[in-house]
């Protein structure tokens, strides 16, 4: 555990305008995609959190030159497809799953080794379902007996064959190591998922001058193709907004912006959800930065109902489940949230973790394998564990606009992993959040697994 709690007065409410840090999938691909590219990219809007510090360290561990012009503007020299260089030690990827998977299969088709390690969270989490279609492809990865991290890479013997993959879990992760991989392996390689997964990589290989088919639910590339530098222009990351719009959403008669917020279909699954709980949320200003739509995201509050969230909705709203619970306790009636059995396996047991808390603060939570019954009803004080989730952390945090007494948040320091700048920026917007005792320091990183 770490040593950053957060202290929240309860009550008040939110409101004014406010621009989220850049969405965090996308900037791993923008300096994923520009380290292979031929020439200069520049990316503005970069998010400087800890899990896309990790992929950019990763990066230029492997020799790529990335010059950080301003705080959130790179500069990236390509080197090209094959122009990655060994790195010297393990690649440390922090908390990050995005970085693990996804880099699991571009490192997997280097003519180099590499291994890949993260922190005692990412260590737990099932690697299988990217090491499996990787190995159908002929890379050469073993992993711990339990199928998780560390990930040792060994060059493919005679390199990669491509693959028709149909994915049993709807992954962007699995989905993108794969396709990455697809770009060295000789053939067309497809991959079919259950459900449509967010498709940034898709959008930015085409940005990038890849040809590639893609429709949702399906990708398809040919092996080879070189990627030519490209300008990547960041949106603000929608899962980051979800805790603002959430915060306007809870608290009758507020009103927020949240401005440049990336609105691509395969994200807006909690605009869908809010909105069928009664949440008032207009998209203004609508427009592309690059390939992925932008809109400026207008939420009023008013009193929410408790809804079924069914499988249909979970793919598209994937991340924002914490603050979705966090909806359904201040709704009137009964949220059943089922076919989101993926939640027990991020950052923390997500459905766990969120029904432990909102039962300490008087809430009825019933946690069931595929998501959650949750009661609407009144908000007591105390104190919640955020077992080390940035996003569970956040979503007790605004939680606290609508809690009777004081609410103390323990194990936040991993916030700063999706949205360093959390607390300043929900401060500023009306929330009562002071930080707790210690300096915030993140978990040890932790070679070996778990215990
Ligand atoms: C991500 C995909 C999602 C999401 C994660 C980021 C990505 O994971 O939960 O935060 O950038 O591809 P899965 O693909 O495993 O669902």
């Amino acid at each position: 555990m770490t040593d950053l709690t957060f202290q929240i007065t309860p009550g008040g409410s939110l409101s004014g305008a406010v621009r989220v840090p850049g969405d965090k999938s996308i900037s791993h691909r923008a300096v994923m995609l520009a380290s292979l590219a031929q020439g200069q990219s520049e990316v503005r809007g970069f998010l400087t959190g800890e899990d896309c510090l990790c992929t950019m360290k990763a990066f230029r561990a492997m020799g790529v030159r990335i010059d950080q012009l301003a705080e959130t503007h790179l500069r990236v020299h390509g080197v090209g497809l094959h122009g990655l260089q060994e790195p010297a030690q393990a690649l440390d990827l922090g908390n990050s799953g995005t970085s693990m998977r996804l880099m699991a299969g571009l490192l997997a088709a280097q003519a180099f080794p590499s291994t890949l390690i993260g922190d005692e969270s990412l260590s737990r989490r099932p690697m299988r379902r990217i090491v499996e279609p990787l190995r159908q492809m002929g890379a050469q990865i073993e992993t711990t007996g339990r199928n998780t991290a560390p990930l040792r890479i060994q060059p493919a013997a005679g390199g990669l064959s491509a693959i028709s993959y149909k994915s049993t879990v709807a992954s962007a992760q699995v989905k993108s190591g794969i396709l990455l991989a697809g770009l060295y392996a000789r053939g067309r390689t497809e991959v079919i998922e259950p459900e449509a997964s967010r498709d940034h990589t898709e959008r930015m290989l085409r940005a990038f001058g890849v040809t590639l088919e893609a429709q949702p639910g399906r990708a398809a590339l040919s092996g080879g193709q070189a990627l030519r530098a490209s300008d990547v222009e960041v949106p603000a990351d929608i899962s980051s907004a979800t805790f603002f719009m959430l915060g306007a959403a809870i608290v009758p008669g507020s009103e927020l912006l949240l401005r440049d917020v990336g609105v691509n279909p395969t994200r807006t699954g909690v605009i869908e959800i809010l909105r069928r709980m009664g949440a008032d949320i207009a998209l203004l200003n609508e427009r592309r930065f690059g390939g992925e739509p932008v809109a400026d995201v207008r939420v009023r509050g008013r009193p929410l109902q408790g809804i079924e969230v069914g499988h249909e909705l979970v793919a598209a709203a994937i991340d924002e489940f914490p603050a979705v619970f966090v909806a359904a306790a201040c709704a009137r009636g009964e949220t059943v949230v089922t076919g989101a059995a993926e939640l027990r396996v991020k950052e923390s047991d997500r459905i766990q973790a969120m029904c432990d808390g909102l039962r300490v603060l008087g809430i009825a939570a019933l946690a069931q394998p595929d998501g959650a019954r949750i009661g609407g009803g009144r908000l007591q004080g105390g104190t919640v564990d955020s077992k080390g989730d940035h996003r569970v952390a956040m979503s007790f945090a605004i939680a606290g606009l609508r809690a009777e007494q004081p609410l103390r948040i323990l194990d936040c320091a991993n916030v700063n992993t999706s949205f360093p700048g959390f607390l300043e920026l929900a401060r500023s917007a009306g929330l009562g959040i002071e930080r707790g005792e210690g300096r915030g320091e993140r978990r040890r990183n932790f070679e070996g697994g778990p215990p």
